[in-house]
């Protein structure tokens, strides 16, 4: 059975990229890991595959760089419409790359969990046909509670595992303890703002406090 952890996030632009990143550079020497993007839109002004093997300085068997690669920086559905296609899930968790047990994939979505990707289907349906436990990444300004519980049901709602939840941005100890608390998950990363965002920086942080307790390493192994 091939295995992984699936970053989702609360919305787009949350910091799912850079927590997949972190999560590579931290765990990269002890486990074999493959990054994966299924679906990006928005390529030409958005490749996260290019950002997470610039960040972390991945080899070619730790980026698994095919998918669904589609222009408009639009939602999945309507940038695949743009293009004249359509999504199929299917397709894309056939793939004997993805099937193969070698290596635990660190899948990245698009957007957050409800994200339309064809007529009928979800980001999250992508996730139920992976059946990986899922990270969440989710923002520390306030409306969190409220985006990181949503999220939390929607997962639940489809028998989904959640490995724990990543505060990214700068320190707000109050969303941490009622996300805890009203979620009953664990917040098990705390991603401040690195500036600058360099290789050099996002190691240095992870190297002292990226999941400091290893709760991460269960699923990767
Ligand atoms: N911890 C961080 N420190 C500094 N900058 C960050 C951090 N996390 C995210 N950013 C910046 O915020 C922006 C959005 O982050 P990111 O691309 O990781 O979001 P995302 O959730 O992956 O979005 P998408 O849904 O498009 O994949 C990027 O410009 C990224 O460099
Ligand atoms: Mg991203």
């Amino acid at each position: 059975m091939h295995h992984g952890l699936f970053v989702t996030g609360t919305d787009t632009g949350v910091g799912k990229t850079i927590l997949a990143a972190g999560l590579l550079a931290r765990y990269r020497t002890e486990f074999l890991l493959r990054y994966w993007k299924p679906i990006q839109t928005g390529i030409e002004e958005d490749d996260d595959t290019a950002t997470v093997q610039q960040l972390v300085g991945c080899s070619q068997e730790e980026i698994f760089d095919q998918g669904i690669r589609l222009r408009r920086p639009v939602s999945p559905h309507l940038a695949a419409e743009f293009s004249g296609m359509t999504i199929n899930l299917d397709t894309l968790t056939e793939l004997p790359e993805i099937k193969s047990n070698e290596r635990c994939l660190i899948v990245e979505g698009a957007g957050g969990v409800l994200v339309p990707v064809t007529e009928s289907s979800m980001m999250v349906d992508l996730m139920v046909r992976l059946g990986f436990p899922v990270l969440i990444a989710a923002r520390t300004s306030l409306g969190t509670i409220n985006h990181t519980l949503l999220t939390i049901e929607a997962l639940r709602a489809r028998d989904l595992q959640i490995a724990g939840v990543a505060l990214i941005g700068n320190p707000e100890s109050g969303a941490r303890r009622s996300i805890e608390q009203y979620g009953q998950v664990s917040v098990i990363i705390d991603m401040p703002v690195l500036d600058p965002l360099t290789p050099e920086v996002l190691e240095s942080w992870v190297s002292s406090a990226f999941d400091p307790e290893g709760a991460l390493r269960q699923w990767l192994k």
